[in-house]
């Protein structure tokens, strides 16, 4: 019988993809910097026993009904909002994604940018750089406290709960909105759980981490802005799609919020001219919140990890429709 084939749709490390190389036909699209095009893509899943995958890829059920071989999608990331997991279920396919292994450095990054934000990090740093530093003085760039204040979060899994950790070593109030009760994070860290509009009335930062869904789609607009605290900063470490970006942009300009801090945008790549990069008050990221190397390293692992275990008929380390389909 043929060996199976993978194709993977970027450049990964080749010491992370050598035990898939062990039983299966290893295509890589070997370009760091640019993505796959869809008619390569659509080509190569038709002969396809899996496919690896990342977040910018859109796996649809144009790919599902065209990829006839397809057992397993192995999605480089936690978030799988770009695949149709409903069609992929349909014809078979189990949809695998990276839990756990990145939570840890995704809270890192989420602190890190509420950090960044709050007390201006990255325009101060700008500030020397371009030379500005004449002299000291009392409020020169004096941005927000952090320690004692109120942080809310919003989406309280596994990503939420070690942001939360980090917030107590700050003494920070934690209230938290999520679909069900986090019995954990109220026992262990403290954290309040708090009506979504209490969120937004009480915290002074207010940090999204939900997935994308169509409940979550543009969760994040006007009015919901203009219930937060004027000196609130809004974090986005979720997905991009939770945002109405032209309500945030009018909320910052109107001083309905005092700024915000973002890892993740409605359609990226966002160019240098983008609304919100154009704006002093927000930070903004390239989606790097689980990009240290080592946790890059390890979700490539878990990837090659979980499709080699589908082909060989096993339950992978992360599937999310592995019930359904088995
Ligand atoms: C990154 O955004 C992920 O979902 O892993």
């Amino acid at each position: 019988m043929d060996n199976p084939s993978v194709f993977i749709t970027r450049k990964v490390p080749e010491d992370t993809i050598a035990p898939l190389r062990e039983v299966a036909d290893v295509k890589m699209w070997d370009y760091e910097d640019t993505p796959v095009p869809r008619d390569i893509l659509l080509e190569e899943a038709e002969t396809a026993t899996a496919l690896y995958t990342i977040l910018s890829d859109g796996i649809d059920r144009e790919l599902f009904e065209r990829a006839k071989h397809l057992k397993v999608v192995g999605n480089l990331a936690v978030g799988y909002d770009n695949v149709d997991v409903g069609a992929a279920t349909e014809h078979g396919v189990v949809v695998c994604n990276t839990p756990d292994v990145l939570t840890d450095t995704t809270a890192d990054l989420a602190f890190a940018l509420l950090m960044a934000a709050a007390r201006r990090i990255p325009e101060a740093e700008q500030y020397i750089k371009e030379g500005k530093w004449g002299n000291w003085s009392p409020l020169l760039l004096a941005g927000q406290d952090i320690h004692h204040k109120t942080l809310g979060i919003v989406g309280m899994g596994r990503i939420g709960e070690s942001v939360a950790k980090r917030a107590t070593g700050f003494e920070m109030e934690i209230l938290y909105h999520n679909r069900s009760r986090n019995e954990k994070a109220e026992k262990e860290l403290g954290a309040t759980y708090a009506l979504f509009d209490e969120i937004l009335e009480r915290a002074d930062f207010v940090l999204n981490l939900t997935p994308l869904t169509s409940e979550t789609k543009g969760m994040f607009n006007r009015n919901v802005f203009s219930k937060m605290k004027k000196n609130a900063i809004f974090l986005n470490v979720g997905r991009g799609g939770a945002v109405v970006e032209e309500d945030l942009v009018a909320a910052i300009k109107q001083g309905d919020i005092a700024g915000a801090g973002l890892d993740v945008f409605q359609k990226e790549p966002i160019p240098e001219d983008h609304p919100l990069v154009q704006l002093p008050n927000v930070v903004c990221l390239p989606h790097i919140g689980s990009a240290s190397v080592e946790t890059r390293k390890a979700m490539c692992s878990l990837t090659a990890r979980n499709i080699r275990n589908v082909l060989s008929g096993e339950r992978p380390e992360a599937a999310v429709n592995w019930d359904e389909i088995k």
